[in-house]
């Protein structure tokens, strides 16, 4: 019963009412009584929703094809992407499946940002979830499916309830996510929806479905002079019908030493036209060992799986196969099967281009800085290094574009920053090649540092021939010039900071490439210098960068 007040308001209403009005408001109140029907042939009666979070679609297309399934199997459920999602209905949800992907460096996708950002808020609690988290990722990176573990984490912290485990897929994650989605279904179907069942997980999958292109070298150069203290390779590919946009990267999987490949087969008296089965994939074991199987600095769990094999205490760290071997003999060939079973992949390096696709028609350039550092007190590269610094002209090359739809040029009108201390200067090559070619109007401006300006000035005749025809308009050096400091960079942004921040107000976008320590750090915290003098205050300065990262004014690539 009503209590009196309410009773008078009701009647009041009625009373205006028509009868085509009456109806309506008696299946309205039908409608808010009634308890959605989920399943027609279960005795569910929840709320079941699908939530994606893309960037490039793939987590949109999985979620679309989970719904149908659903569906199919006479469950109604609402598809909804992160970037509509009202957070406010996230305490109603009872059933929400999120599918989502990880971005830049280990980030949320654009669309998911106020998703991610109001779960990580603290301030509530959702008790009546259960939920379930399929990260889509890329092995290749090292923060593999990062937002999917934060905010299946997060849902936990909130006090969410796990249907089922977090499952992470690399990027042939078709498989491995309908299976996923299969054991939610039979939950489902199994009524009152038990206490959560873990579902065995699937482990990651190894990337597929890349496209790789093999180019020729046709340029293979160190750009310092004589006299710097680093070697910086600008190798340039043939790639003529390999479409991508500036700001775009390429992967590159490098291949072992043939060498060493054929010392290790030799050792153990192992006919290299062997066929083996290692990580799903039939071929001979000579070719799994030049392109696939990682033997250089192998993990630490692969060094341990090697000692358990192979009988021996071997102290924690990396180490390479051969000198394991070395160090370390197996009794035989079928030995260093075992060992190999333990072995991890070649991970494909991302580089930046730093060509444009109008500017250098049918070409992709790079910018590789040789990564030196010492072991057993010898000088070492790494195994990307060493492969590529081998490429002589004419020798091929097998590569795939990593797009980044994040690092994108603005409207040719647009004014830019582009921050991209040593190699990180490499997509900004790309960027006003790209602007001078095409005639684009914005104003283009320039910050690097590098060791030695004599030496080391990356690319530089480009740099001075762009800035006499104006297509730079700004450039803001520092060069170290033998001191190990490395405030200088970001002391030159505070400097100018009046002036940027200018820019900033007039529309321009802002760009950061480079390494992420320590230069892209201090360089980001000189940044809210800039901000917080300019805005007045800490608070003022963080809410500016925010804005700009919401405009997708502020993009970055740190590595
Ligand atoms: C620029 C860029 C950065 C990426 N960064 C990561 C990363 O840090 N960690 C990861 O696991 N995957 C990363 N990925 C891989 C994507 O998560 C993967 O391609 C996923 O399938 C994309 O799904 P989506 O199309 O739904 O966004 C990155 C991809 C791109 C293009």
């Amino acid at each position: 019963m009503l209590a009196e007040p309410k009773l008078k308001i009701l009647n009041e209403l009625v009373h205006q009412l028509s009868k085509e009005e009456l109806i309506w408001v008696n299946g309205f109140l039908s409608g808010l009584v009634a308890e959605p029907i989920v399943a027609t042939n279960t005795t569910i009666h929840k709320k079941f929703t699908i939530a994606y979070g893309t960037e490039t679609g793939n987590a949109k297309k999985l979620a679309t094809d989970f719904v149908a399934k659903a569906k199919k199997k006479g469950i109604p459920v609402k598809l909804v992407g992160l970037d509509q999602y009202k957070l406010a209905d996230l305490s109603k949800e009872e059933y929400f499946i999120t599918v989502i992907s990880t971005q830049g460096d280990g980030e949320p996708p654009i669309a998911a940002q106020k998703f991610y950002d109001h779960i990580h808020l603290n301030g509530f609690k959702l008790p009546q979830l259960k939920y379930g988290v399929l990260a889509l990722g890329d092995t290749a990176y090292p923060l593999f499916c990062k937002t999917g573990e934060d905010v299946d984490k997060q849902l936990a912290h909130l006090g969410g309830q796990r249907i089922t485990h977090l499952q992470k897929c690399d990027l042939d994650y078709e498989e491995t996510a309908h299976h996923w989605f299969d054991g939610i279904i039979s939950q489902l179907n199994q009524q009152e929806i038990p206490a959560p069942k873990p579902i065995a997980p699937v482990p990651a999958k190894k990337p597929a479905g890349k496209v790789y292109y093999d180019a020729v070298v046709q340029t293979n150069i160190n750009l310092t002079a004589e006299g710097s203290a680093k070697k910086i390779y600008h190798i340039e590919l043939v790639a003529e019908t390999v479409p991508f946009l500036p700001g775009d990267s390429i992967g590159i999987v490098p291949e072992n030493d043939v060498l060493v490949v054929d010392e290790i087969l030799a050792m153990h008296a192992i006919d290299g036209a062997k066929v083996i089965n290692w990580k799903n994939e039939n071929a001979s074991i000579r070719d799994l060992f030049l392109h696939k199987i990682n033997i250089s600095y192998l993990l630490d769990k692969s060094v341990q799986h090697y000692a358990s094999v192979a009988g021996y205490e071997i102290p924690a760290g990396k180490a390479d196969l051969l000198s394991l071997l070395k160090k370390y003999p197996l009794k035989n060939g079928d030995q260093l099967l075992q060992v190999v079973e333990g072995l991890t992949q070649i991970v494909p390096r991302i580089y930046n281009i730093a060509s444009s696709p109008t500017a250098h028609e049918g070409e992709i350039h790079i910018t590789v800085l040789r990564d030196v550092f010492s072991k057993d007190e010898k000088e070492q590269t790494g195994l990307c290094t060493w492969f590529l610094e081998n490429k002589k002209e004419g020798d091929t090359l097998r590569f795939f574009i990593q797009t980044n739809n994040r690092y994108r040029l603005p409207a040719p009108e647009k004014d830019i920053i582009m921050i991209g201390p040593g190699t990180g200067i490499a997509p900004f090559r790309s960027f006003v090649a790209e602007r001078d070619a095409t005639g684009a109007s914005g104003r283009n401006w320039l910050f690097f540092s590098e060791e030695k300006f004599t030496t080391d000035f990356l690319y530089q005749t480009e740099w001075q021939s762009w800035f006499e025809t104006d297509t730079l308009t700004d450039v803001s050096l520092y060069f170290k010039e033998g001191s190990t400091d490395v405030s200088g960079l970001p002391e030159k942004i505070i400097q100018k900071g009046n002036k940027l921040f200018e820019w900033l107000q007039n529309g321009a976008f802002l760009y950061l490439c480079g390494e992420k320590e320590p230069a892209g750090r201090l360089i980001e915290e000189a940044l809210l210098k800039v901000f917080e003098q300019a805005t007045g205050s800490e608070t003022n300065a963080k809410a500016y960068f925010e804005t700009l990262k919401k405009e997708n004014r502020f993009a970055k690539d740190l590595y």
